[in-house]
């Protein structure tokens, strides 16, 4: 049984620093004093219950949520008060949950916008690129978004973010719309490739059991706050935890055992 300091150890030297993030919407505060790390070459799941504040702490890192405290740092650089349309330059790449590609564009097109700010050379080379980490989208390059399966479509958000080759990779539940199959073929193989590219993942699931077979580190965010980190084996082998997020039951039912499960 390891313990969570030998395997904290045993972690890359991060990539993404995130510190005492405190963020929110108008005056209220949704995440309070949120921190952890993801290094190059790592999937770290964030994970917890509907509501807990996954998606704003995402938000926040890229500006769309307010930050009242804390710092992010990518690749050392403080990125916290950067302006969103700045961020993807500097290596920060975002797949939202919901509107994540241009609907009415082609596969060909989003891949394009995803390439914005490379010549065009470097847009065919990587495009190339992406069609070998997804080859199912290889054969409908000139189909309009809005036609792709959910698998595809997917797919195709996050082979747009990775045509800017970001050293950060913040994908918010990438499953969420999948069948149970699809969503585990999506973490094995397309996410798994990405981390493969070098870039730090940051995966917000609220599917735990599936992040977590994928998951080098994983953080557990309840009522806005991270109650709880490890390794996925040791996160699985507390009682508590398992019976809570990955009995396939309610995962809501934590937000009312919030005092069960911190640490
Ligand atoms: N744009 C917004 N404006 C105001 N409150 C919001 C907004 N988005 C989310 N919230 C609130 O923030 C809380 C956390 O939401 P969210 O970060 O989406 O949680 P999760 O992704 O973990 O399900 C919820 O109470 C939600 O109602
Ligand atoms: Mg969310």
């Amino acid at each position: 049984m390891h313990t969570s300091a030998t395997d904290e150890r045993r972690r890359p030297p991060p990539q993404l620093v995130v510190d005492g993030l405190t963020a929110g919407y108008g005056g209220a505060t949704v995440v309070d004093d949120v921190s952890f790390t993801v290094g190059p070459g790592e999937v770290v799941a964030l994970l917890g219950p509907n509501g807990a504040g996954k998606s704003t702490v995402l938000k926040a890192m890229v500006g769309q949520a307010r930050i009242t405290a804390g710092s992010v740092l990518l690749g050392g650089i403080d990125i916290t008060s950067v302006r969103p349309h700045l961020l993807a330059g500097m290596g920060c790449g975002y797949v939202p949950q919901y509107r994540d590609v241009f609907d009415e564009l082609t596969v060909r097109e989003n891949l394009e916008m995803g390439g914005y700010l490379l010549g065009k050379e470097a847009i065919a080379k990587r495009i190339d690129d992406a069609m070998e980490v997804f080859p199912a989208l290889a054969g409908m390059m000139d189909r309009p978004a809005r036609k792709l399966s959910g698998g595809e479509h997917k797919m195709l958000a996050i082979a747009r973010v990775m045509m800017s080759r970001p050293t950060l990779m913040a994908l918010d539940e990438p499953t969420a719309n999948l069948a149970p199959i699809l969503g585990r073929r999506l973490l094995d193989e397309q996410i798994r490739a990405v981390v493969r590219s070098g870039a730090a993942v940051l995966l917000v699931e609220q599917r735990a059991a599936a992040a977590l077979s994928v998951a080098d580190w994983a953080y557990l965010l309840v009522a806005g706050r991270v109650v709880r980190s490890g390794h996925p084996a040791e996160l699985r082998a507390q009682a508590d935890f398992a019976e809570v997020f990955l009995g396939g039951g309610d995962a809501t039912t934590a937000a009312r055992n919030t005092s069960d499960v911190r640490a």
